[in-house]
């Protein structure tokens, strides 16, 4: 089967989600074309063919100056001209390098895309996003430019490491919260097989997280507002990382973890209307094998996340406005406020160690 969504941004283009839909992107390539790879894929996916392709370092390590300028030589050194198009085959990580590369490329040649982890076939592929890291932070620089086409070809999954895998799921949780009554039934129903990488559970998951991405970047494709929704858990996930120090905990993973946070400051703040989402979303969580809450972040990974450092670093997030957080806040599935400030307290005790301490560990009480 094969799943397409039209993204009705402004150029317009279709997103292929399924089993296969690597060999329409084969069809679709001229002689002229380009072929850019993460050099982290397995060699043993025998269906992938890319000889002669341009190699780019696995994954994160893609995203500086040094691969930007090296993608730019290659591209002129083979004299390509105008027609060409790039076709990136890789996590969102290659994406994000390839597509600025395109945009820059002779003031910009077109660009296909071709995710290969779940993470950038439910994100990083649709919306146009694209960017490097700078060491004073990540994606700090880049434009948004739509790609021409996007096949999301499931098989990719097969072969993705478990933490990387989960933190795909992550963000799919996400997306069944923002996407109401119909996304958190959709993956209720879809969650067991999802976590065993079913190929069928996959492309309905993933077309369901590009339409609703679609959707909302069809009406805000500069985050000027109404894209911000997308966020819901990013602004304690990025804190989490940043006090974890990055790459220790998989992106997806800290936001699955915050959007726990954010439901509980959702409720704390008298924002969430429907006291059935929490636990919904907790009993989810755990049927995808994902931490629903800080605490539990802390536990999997060992981690002691101080209150403080997390409020400290939520300070510096990019969305942060006058060093005052703001937050995505669910007021119910389908209904997310963006641009929420909270009580400095309020968050504290949200970020708050809840867990009582397990037995045999328990200080002894005085006589
Ligand atoms: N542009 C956007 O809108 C957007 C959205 C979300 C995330 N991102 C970016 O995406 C990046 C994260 O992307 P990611 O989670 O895909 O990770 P990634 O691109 O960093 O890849 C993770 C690892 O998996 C390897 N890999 C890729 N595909 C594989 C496969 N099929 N089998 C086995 N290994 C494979 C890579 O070589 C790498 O080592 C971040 O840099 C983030 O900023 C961008
Ligand atoms: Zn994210």
């Amino acid at each position: 089967m094969t799943t397409r969504i039209a993204v009705a941004t402004e150029p317009g283009y279709e997103v292929l989600v399924g089993a296969g839909v690597f060999e329409f992107a084969r069809e679709l390539a001229a002689p002229r074309d380009v072929l850019v790879r993460d050099s982290g894929l397995p060699e043993a996916l025998g269906w992938l063919e890319t000889s002669g392709a341009i190699a780019l370092p696995p994954g994160e390590e893609a995203k500086d100056w040094e691969s930007l300028g090296a993608l730019l030589g290659a591209l002129a050194h083979e004299a390509l001209d105008r027609s060409t198009t790039l076709f990136v085959v890789g996590g969102g990580a290659a994406l994000d390098l390839g597509g600025l590369a395109a945009a820059l490329y002779l003031r910009g040649v077109e660009v296909v895309y071709c995710p290969t982890t779940l993470l950038a076939m439910v994100d990083a592929s649709v919306g146009g996003k694209t960017a490097v890291n700078l060491p004073e932070g990540k994606n700090l620089v880049g434009v948004v430019r739509q790609p021409r086409a996007v096949f999301a070809d499931t098989r990719f999954c097969a072969s993705q490491s478990e933490a990387e895998f989960r933190s795909g799921l992550g963000e799919v949780l996400k997306c069944a919260v923002i996407g109401g009554e119909r996304g958190l039934e959709s993956l209720e129903h879809d969650a067991a097989a999802l976590a065993k990488r079913d190929a069928a559970a996959l492309e309905r998951t993933i077309a369901r997280c590009v339409r609703l991405k679609a959707r909302i970047v069809e009406r805000d494709p500069l985050e000027r507002g109404a894209r911000r929704v997308l966020n819901l858990g990013h602004t304690f996930a990025h804190a989490v990382e940043r006090v974890a120090g990055f790459g220790r905990v998989p992106h997806g993973v800290a936001v699955a973890a915050g959007l726990g946070a954010a439901l509980e400051l959702a409720r704390a703040a008298g924002v969430l209307r429907d006291a059935t989402l929490p636990a919904r979303v907790r009993r989810m969580a755990k049927r995808l094998g994902l931490p629903a809450s800080i605490d539990a972040l802390r536990e999997e990974f060992s981690l002691a996340l101080p209150p403080r450092k997390l409020l400290e670093a939520m300070r510096h997030d990019k969305k942060a406005l006058a060093a005052q957080p703001r937050f995505v806040l669910p007021e119910r599935a389908g209904k997310v406020l963006h641009g929420v400030a909270c009580e400095p307290s309020l968050v504290e005790r949200v970020l708050a160690p809840k867990r009582k301490r397990a037995p045999g560990t328990a200080r002894p009480r005085r006589a």
